[in-house]
């Protein structure tokens, strides 16, 4: 079929992931989540003990890992190495350690260089999320979105997703900690040139993803 590239940036606690699979579904469209990637370089060096503030060996390891995901929006299933890193990926400490990957240069080129070649192996047909998918990784998608929400929306739904046992200060370092860290290497605050902003604060899920594909119709 026809090429549609959907790219979706936004900061955590946006929704930015649920939403983006559900278009998928909703589109019929493959589904390519990037932080799953950058979790998946930092899962490797936690589990390798390779030091993440070594910056030659985190790169080595984005080059020479090898990655799976399904890439399938009903059924997320990730591997490193053959191994399943599908829940491992999601825990705390690789929230913690992960923007050493994502600060480092190197390795941000190699996931790139991936994230554009897989894009290509699903015909261009497909939903893409992260934080510079609508300025580095695909600038001439059909269709660019930052999907965002205020603050104090954000905080409040990432507690919801972690069950409500956090205390105000831990979401906050989660929540609020690693964008400012994230902010460092890439923009996904502010949309650059053509492309579209969603903000989610006062819209639930499905008004967030009814909203989401009407900015794709528009812009196809
Ligand atoms: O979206 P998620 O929270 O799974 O992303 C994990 C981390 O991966 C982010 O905090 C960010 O450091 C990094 N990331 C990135 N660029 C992307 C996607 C994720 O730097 N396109």
């Amino acid at each position: 079929g026809r090429s549609l590239v959907v790219a979706v940036d936004g900061p955590s606690g946006s929704g930015k992931s649920s939403v983006s699979k559900e278009v998928a579904r909703r589109l019929g469209l493959a589904f390519l989540d990037t932080g799953a990637m950058y979790r998946s370089v930092a899962w490797h060096c936690l589990n390798g003990r390779i030091n993440l503030a070594n910056a030659a060996a985190v790169e080595a390891a984005a080059r020479t890992i090898n990655m799976e995901q399904t890439m399938v929006p009903d059924a997320e299933l990730f591997k490193v190495n053959g191994i399943n890193v599908t829940d491992a990926i999601r825990e705390p400490k690789i929230s913690e350690a992960v923007s050493a990957v994502a600060t480092n240069l190197g390795a941000r080129a190699e996931l790139v260089r991936r994230q554009r070649e897989l894009i290509d192996a699903h015909g261009r047909r497909i939903v893409v999320e992260g934080r510079d998918i609508t300025t580095v990784v695909a600038p001439d998608a059909e269709a660019r979105l930052i999907l965002t929400a205020s603050e104090e929306a954000r905080l409040r739904r990432r507690g919801l997703q972690l069950g409500g046992t956090q205390t105000a200060e831990q979401l906050a370092e989660q929540v609020l900690a690693r964008d400012a860290k994230d902010s460092t290497v890439v923009e996904f605050h502010q949309a650059a040139d053509g492309v579209y902003t969603v903000d989610s604060s006062d819209l639930d899920f499905a008004q967030t993803v009814d909203a989401v594909i009407a900015v794709v119709r528009q812009a196809v």
